[in-house]
């Protein structure tokens, strides 16, 4: 295809300058793709890139296979230290990506930084020593799944220090739209009920800890989310089969009720055979396997929130309230009670979450509100528990 000069549109995000090719209106119609929307994944992933710059590495060498117009990488060469950036491998399969990165690298000056591949992102992976120093990060942002690119992105890693961030967009897939082919690319059953996002992520985070587990390793779970139309997880290797033993007991399922939002969770080992609702006697809903464990780290996510103001974010509002949610949330246990069906089986109106959360937490109990859902609540307390909560309304 030829480039046309008159195409070239000057974009700013956080604070890097970069030149997009801009041939259609449509995001998705153009000839590389590019999603000011996305900007809140890139914040969050130079942020995660400065807490572990300040906390264990100090010069990073990073990989993004999947690059579009490359913006990831500019900002992280010029948002980040000068001296903790050592290498950026930036690929892509489309040509004119990579034409656009070119240009781009000669223009901000990072051609002594970032290495440019015209290449599948099978390949580059392939190519890459196994198990050296040689790769810290990988991101992987692909159209759709990243998860055929899991192992191949495991064993070029860095092992122990490395971390591998990965986002999805087959949300159809994961949350529930085509159950076979999730069962097929996942091996699991998603739903499309109320819970749908949170069984995505961690249906997610199961198949990268089974990938992980055949090769003797465990991913650690530090920031892992769901935000409008993706999900994103980023996890810590640990080169232990201990630790991978350990982590496989955390895998199991989740049974909901569609009417009540009664829930609990199973290992895998230990799974149900009774599956209908205790309140409401209606068939519970299974989902799974899944990542039933952390999703976040604390340290980590308390790191990242004092570091907001050091660097220009794009969406700096947006990012600071979901590391605060998250914060709020992360002692809290996996899945959420959605509230207006307990109000509902309760024959109550007007209770508010906050109120049902504030007399939670004077009972002593662990309670959140939680990304998923504005109309959930994650809470250790039982489901008469919070029955009896909502009844002194
Ligand atoms: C979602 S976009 C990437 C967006 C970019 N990371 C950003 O933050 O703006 C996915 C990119 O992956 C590229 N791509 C798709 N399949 C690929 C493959 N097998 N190997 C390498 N690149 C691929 C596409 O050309 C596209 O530019
Ligand atoms: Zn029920």
């Amino acid at each position: 295809m030829e480039i046309s000069e008159d195409k070239w549109q000057e974009v700013t995000e956080g604070s890097t300058t970069f030149s997009i090719y801009k041939d259609a209106d449509r995001i998705y119609d153009a000839s590389v793709f590019y999603n000011p929307k996305m900007a809140i994944n890139r914040d969050l992933t130079i942020l995660s890139l400065s807490t572990i710059i300040k906390k264990e590495m100090k010069r990073i060498c990073f990989l993004d296979p999947f690059a579009g117009t490359g913006v990831r990488s500019y900002r992280i060469i010029n948002e980040l230290p000068k001296d903790s950036i050592e290498k950026v491998v930036v690929g892509d399969i489309n040509p004119i990506a990579v034409n656009i990165i070119t240009r781009n690298s000669n223009i901000l000056n990072h051609d002594e930084i970032m290495e440019i591949k015209h290449a599948n992102a099978i390949d580059i992976l392939d190519s890459l020593p196994k198990r050296k120093d040689t790769t810290h990060i990988i991101d992987l942002d692909p159209f759709g799944s990243p998860i055929e690119y899991i192992e191949e992105s495991l064993r070029a890693l860095r092992i122990n220090e490395g971390y591998l961030f990965a986002t999805a967009t087959d949300l159809q897939v994961l949350c529930g739209k085509f159950p076979d082919s999730c069962n097929r690319i996942y091996n699991a059953k998603p739903t499309r009920h109320f819970l749908c996002h949170e069984v995505a992520l961690r249906i997610l985070i199961y198949n990268m800890i089974i990938s992980a587990g055949r090769l003797g390793l465990a991913v650690k779970p530090i920031l892992c989310y769901n935000h409008e139309h993706f999900l994103r997880v980023k996890v810590k290797v640990n080169d232990s089969k201990e630790v991978a033993n350990k982590q496989h007991k955390k895998i199991g399922f989740v049974y909901f009720c569609k009417k009540c939002s009664y829930l609990i969770t199973v290992e895998l080992s230990k799974d149900l055979e009774e599956t209908l609702c205790t309140n409401c006697s209606e068939k519970l809903e299974k989902a799974g396997p899944l990542w039933l464990g952390n999703l976040y780290e604390l340290e980590f996510i308390e790191q990242m929130k004092k570091d907001i103001g050091q660097l220009t974010l794009q969406l700096e509002k947006k990012v600071e309230k979901l590391l605060s949610l998250i914060l709020d949330e992360i002692k809290s246990p996996p899945f959420f009670y959605y509230i207006p069906f307990i109000l509902r089986f309760c024959k109550k109106e007007g209770v508010s979450l906050n109120q049902i959360v504030d007399s939670l937490k004077a009972k002593n109990f662990t309670v959140s509100r939680t990304i998923f859902d504005p109309q959930g609540i994650k809470t250790d307390a039982s489901y008469d528990e919070i029955v009896d909560v909502i009844e002194q309304y």
